[in-house]
């Protein structure tokens, strides 16, 4: 099964993504990972792409859709995969169609003003990349999976976060309509905890396959 996890920044695409992966054995695809190990390697992509990502815009579409097609290219995801900010445009959505069928696109509805709240407070371990929010974890700057140190991403500061919103609604919200005249949309409400939304999630799943 290929799903799509489509959001505004800081829906908890990357956090529900971990245990839909795990429940059903796909693996996770995220573009926004992708581009911040090229970074940490100093990669020549990851270089390029630094600069659109601190400002908070996105990567241009020929090099987002080249990473992701070769991705998707690699054995472990013959029997399908979950895309985690992919895509996100309308140029994206078009080349991942020609590449392969999709099954199904879980939309996680958040409002601006709690995204705000909680990438101010998102940590993420610098080794394995899990995420935490303060209001769990407070002040620790350990990751307790990895024992990694825990920090914040350089695009959740508030300017940022706004600019990222704002091409969130220009660029990446008309994906909605796009999938749901297709038949392929779900929609999920993002602002029950964490186990409420990943429930709410494999329903449709569950009810799809
Ligand atoms: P990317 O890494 O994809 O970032 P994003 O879409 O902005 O999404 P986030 O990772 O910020 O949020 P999330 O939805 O994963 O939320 P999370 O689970 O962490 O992209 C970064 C950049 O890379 C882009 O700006 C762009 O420059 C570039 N890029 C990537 N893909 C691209 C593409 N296809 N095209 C062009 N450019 C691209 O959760 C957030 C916080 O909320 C956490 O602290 C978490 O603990 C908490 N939380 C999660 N769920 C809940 C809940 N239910 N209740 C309360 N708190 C919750
Ligand atoms: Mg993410």
């Amino acid at each position: 099964m290929n799903l799509i996890l489509l959001g505004p920044p800081g829906a908890g695409k990357g956090t529900q993504a971990v245990g839909i992966c795990e429940k059903y054995g796909i693996p996770h695809i995220s573009t926004g990972d992708i581009l911040r190990s090229e970074i940490k390697q100093g990669t020549e992509l990851g270089l390029a792409a630094k600069s659109y990502m601190d400002a908070g815009n996105l990567v241009p579409d020929d090099v987002v859709i080249g990473i992701a097609v070769n991705r998707v290219n690699q054995p472990d995801c013959a029997k399908g995969c979950l895309f985690d900010g992919f895509p996100r445009t309308i140029a994206q959505a078009e080349a991942l169609d020609e590449k392969m069928k999709i099954d199904l696109v879980i939309n996680i509805d958040v409002k601006d003003d709690d995204i705000v709240a909680r990438l101010s407070g998102r940590r993420v371990c610098k080794q394995c990349g899990a995420t935490y929010h303060t209001s769990a974890i407070g002040d620790s700057t350990v990751c307790s999976a990895c024992g990694g140190e825990l920090i914040q991403r350089a695009d959740d500061n508030a300017e940022t976060v706004r600019n990222r919103l704002a091409v969130y609604h220009q660029q990446t919200s008309p994906l909605i309509a796009y999938y749901s005249k297709k038949g392929l949309l779900g929609e999920v409400e993002g602002n029950g905890g964490i186990e409420a939304v990943f429930e709410a999630i494999c329903s449709i799943i569950d009810a799809k396959k």
